[in-house]
């Protein structure tokens, strides 16, 4: 018999090699507030590699907490364990779970230290480079030209393909968890970091594009593990160095797997300017609902970070959506991405792109870029 969705992720067993000692852990500042939790910086000895101190980020449960809070992290942590490695998503480092008794938890995750793209893109919008023309073609060779799309030899989708599909947990000989991102300098070259930007602050149509496109590769991933994210939205994609966007905060995601539709039963806080027509009004949830959600986050990232349907109060949203309102282009994008965003909101889930349409899609649009 099919299992309720809601169940299926405590088949998700933990994996005691994630178990890292909290007395090894400084916490730091407090760097955010996610759905269930509080989320720090802190210094980690040898969680990434023996006798090295890095920097992480630490989600917990606030003390004292409704013990749902606790079963939801515990929920975000086995999807996490789940997921697997991907460049795309925050992953997951370690946890504390010793003490889950006393209602003690802490999840370990890869620090980004641009913090969320949204913020990002609103404290940069003085430096950015707009690469369309007027007659709204791209041009990156108008001022900040940025090198090598994926790989030194220009454009080579088989070559970005094989080396993003990394879904092994790789550990060393002593059991430590590998730092791929950092290790492996071929890696950088597919998202052409830029140590220039850095300095200069400069933000380009070219970052929007790679950014988006990144998105897509990662909840390509999600969905090729059948996780639904459930909460995409730009506060929730985190910038790393060499210009990585990561997926994080599961904090909403489901496993699908039993199904592939998911309907939640409880209400609580819903992101409802970014959920689809059929989850606003059925509650039903599929990685075509995050689809239409990634269509939000073009349009989000091609606005710079403005707030969607800003004139339309949430609770007039889906008479809106049903009676054929969309958002209209934003300022940075040019016809061809505009369309990608209606495609993703089209009303029948089903003729919706999937998230390896959109890879190819926005791929194409750095072709012939070298
Ligand atoms: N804010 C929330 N999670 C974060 C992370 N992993 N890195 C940096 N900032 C964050």
């Amino acid at each position: 018999p099919d299992l309720e969705i809601e169940e299926s992720v405590h088949l998700i067993p933990y994996n005691k090699k994630f178990e890292f000692p909290k007395n090894k852990i400084k916490l730091g500042i407090q760097l955010g507030s996610g759905a269930f939790g509080i989320v720090y910086k802190a210094e980690a000895d040898g969680i990434i590699k023996k006798n090295v101190t890095s920097t992480i980020a630490v989600k917990m449960v606030k003390p004292g907490s409704d013990s749902s809070y606790v079963n939801a992290l515990i929920s975000e942590l086995k999807i996490m364990i789940h997921l697997g490695r991907h460049v795309n998503i925050v992953n997951l480092l370690g946890a504390y779970t010793r003490n889950i008794n006393e209602r003690e938890l802490m999840v370990f995750v890869e620090y980004c230290r641009f913090g969320n793209i949204h913020d990002y893109m609103v404290d940069h919008r003085k430096y950015f480079v707009d690469q369309i023309t007027a007659d709204g073609h791209l041009n990156f060779n108008y001022k900040a030209k940025s090198k090598n799309p994926y790989n030194e030899n220009g454009f080579d989708k088989k070559y970005a393909l094989k080396n993003h599909d990394r879904n092994d947990t790789e550990t060393d000989e002593d059991g430590y968890l590998f730092s791929d991102v950092i290790d492996k300098p071929e890696l950088r070259y597919q998202y052409f970091g830029d140590y220039e930007k850095e300095k200069t602050k400069e933000l380009s149509t070219h970052d929007l594009l790679c950014w988006s496109f990144q998105v897509a590769r990662g909840m390509e991933y999600l969905a090729e593990k059948k996780i639904l994210h459930g909460d995409l939205a730009t506060r929730n994609i985190l910038l790393a160095d060499d210009n990585i966007v990561k997926i994080c905060d599961f904090g909403f995601s489901k496993s699908m797997y039993s199904s592939d539709n998911y309907e939640k039963k409880s209400e609580g806080l819903l992101p409802v300017k970014w959920m689809a027509i059929e989850s606003l009004q059925d509650r039903i949830y599929s990685t075509q609902s995050d689809v239409w959600s990634f269509g939000i986050i073009l349009w989000e990232i091609f606005s710079l970070g403005a707030v969607p349907y800003p004139d339309i109060p949430a609770m007039n949203l889906l008479m809106k959506l049903k009676e054929g309102h969309r958002m209209t282009q934003p300022s940075y994008a040019n016809p061809d991405i505009y369309n990608i965003m209606l495609e993703c909101w089209n009303e029948e889930p089903m003729t919706r792109p999937s998230f390896t349409d959109l890879i190819d899609w926005i791929g194409n649009f750095f072709q012939g870029d070298e």
